[in-house]
Order: structure tokens, then sequence, then C-alpha cells
């Protein structure tokens, strides 16, 4: 384990909680891969019910990390978050993500695979893809308009254009929205209220509503093939450097 990454069962629920506070949760690739672990793990372990993805106060997750982008931008993306993304996305187990501070990128697009969604009241989400010269992933381009509309879906993932907590309860991307001070318990609650439920009438509930879920993995797998290309752009490569070498 990269040591970023914090895995704990208690009782039914295992909670996942991204611990990089001094890069506001920037996900590495031994993060990604130590998630894809915990999460696969899940599934077979029968006593796990439900998984709660959380991070740390004033960061939910900033994002994949940009130094890996820029090391990145000759071969590609990089298979570790890539399997992150199918992981995610086929999990068997509810998920629940406890929302706090910033949600940028792949933090803002994991949380539309979640079943369940707590944020406290000062989170922003955003997905500024575009402007760094890539595109969405995680399948976001289908999932967002899906959950979102067209419009609004547009007006994040193209035009960048952050959301509030309280637009983002509006948009159908989160169910609620609490005290910051609370997101934490209220979603571990809540993962304790699934997690109490007959497990397999919830996992026969929720294979059926997620019953376009080869659809989902066909369109992580395309945005990935075009993601790679624009990783070695130019373009890509001179936002990745402007940001790390930016001035506070
Ligand atoms: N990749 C690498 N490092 C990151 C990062 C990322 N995605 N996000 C934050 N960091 C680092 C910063 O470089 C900084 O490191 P330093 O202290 O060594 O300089 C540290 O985390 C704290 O970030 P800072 O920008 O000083 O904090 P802030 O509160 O002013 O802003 C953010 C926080 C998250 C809004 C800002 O850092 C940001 O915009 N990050 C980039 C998010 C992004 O574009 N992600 C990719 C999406 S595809």
């Amino acid at each position: 384990m990269s040591g970023a990454i914090e895995v704990k069962d208690d009782g039914a629920v295992r909670t996942i909680r991204m611990n990089r506070p001094e890069k506001k949760n920037a996900l590495t690739l031994a993060m990604y891969a130590d998630m894809t672990r915990a999460l696969r793990q899940s599934d077979e372990i029968d006593a796990i019910r439900c998984i709660m993805i959380a991070g740390v106060p004033g960061a939910f997750c900033a994002g994949n990390d940009i130094t890996d982008f820029l090391n990145a931008a000759g071969g590609g993306l990089d298979p570790r978050a890539h399997e992150f993304l199918h992981a995610l996305a086929r999990r068997q187990k509810p998920l629940v993500a406890a929302v706090n501070g910033v949600a940028i990128g792949v933090g803002t697009t994991m949380l539309l695979h979640c079943d369940h969604v707590v944020a406290g009241s000062g989170a922003v989400l955003s997905t500024p893809f575009i402007k760094l010269g890539l595109i969405p992933e995680a399948a976001s381009t289908l999932l967002a308009p899906m959950r979102m509309g067209y419009a609004r879906a547009f007006s994040m993932l193209v035009m960048g254009r952050p959301l509030s907590a309280a637009e983002a309860k509006d948009a159908g991307i989160v169910n609620t929205v609490v005290d910051s001070a609370e997101a934490h318990d209220v979603a571990l609650a809540a993962a304790r209220e699934i997690a109490a439920l007959p497990p397999r009438t919830v996992a026969v509930a929720r294979g059926l509503m997620r019953s376009h879920l080869e659809e989902i993995i066909k369109q992580i797998d395309t945005e990935s093939m075009h993601f790679r290309e624009l990783l070695q752009s130019d373009e890509a490569r001179a936002a990745f450097a402007a940001f790390l070498a930016r001035r506070k």
C-alpha cells in the first residue's frame, strides 16, 4: 500500500480514505492501484456490504496528480488509472461518498459511479479537463448528461464551470448536503443503512438499475483512447507545466 490510501473495515462497511492532504488528495498511480485493490477485494469479502469513499477535511480529491500526467505524456494514460475506473464501474457492493472540500477531475467523475453521495456545504465539484487540454473520463461523457441533462453536463464537463454542493444536489449528483463537519458521519450512517439491507436483493436491484454497465465500460475505454492521444499534445503538456510552475 502507498500509505496515502487507508482502508478500514468497521462491521459491514469498508471505508477507503484518500489521505494525502499536503497535495489536496491528488491521486498518484500508487494510490489508484491501492484503491483498485481495496475495491476489488471488497467484492470478495461477504461481510462487507457497502463501501464508503472519503477524503480529508478540505479535500475529497484534487484529481489525477498533474506531475504524473506530465511524466505520462509520452506513454499515454497509465493502466493503473484505467484499471481503477474499471474497478469503480464494476464493483458489486454499493458505494457511498463523503465529499468535503474540493472534488476535481476524477474527484468529481468518480462520484457519478457512487450510489449515494453526501457533501459538506463547502464542497466544490469541478472538472477542468478541457482547460487542461484533456477530455473528461470515467464514462462521465455518458453518465453526466444522463444524470444532469445535457445542458448542465456541458457547462460542467466542457466549460469547466464548478458546482457548489447545493448545485450538485440540484443536478442530481449529490444526495444530501450537510454541514461540512458532519459529512463524514452522515455518509457513514447512510453506508450503514445500506449495509443493513438484505444484500442479495440490494445486489439484484443495483444490477437492474445499472444494466447499462457494459456501455459504461465501453465509454471508459473510448474516452481513454482519446485521453491517451491528448496527453501527448503540446497544449496539454503546457497546461500541466503551467500548473506546476505557478506562483502562489
Ligand atoms: N496534481 C499535483 N499536485 C497538486 C494537484 C494535482 N492535481 N492539486 C493540488 N496539488 C498540489 C499543489 O501543487 C500544492 O503543492 P505544493 O504545496 O508542493 O506547491 C498542494 O497540492 C496544495 O495545493 P494548492 O494549489 O497550494 O492549494 P489551494 O488550496 O490553493 O488549491 C486546488 C487547491 C485543488 C484548487 C488547486 O491545487 C488545483 O487547482 N489543483 C489542480 C486540480 C486539477 O486541475 N486536477 C486535475 C483535474 S483533471
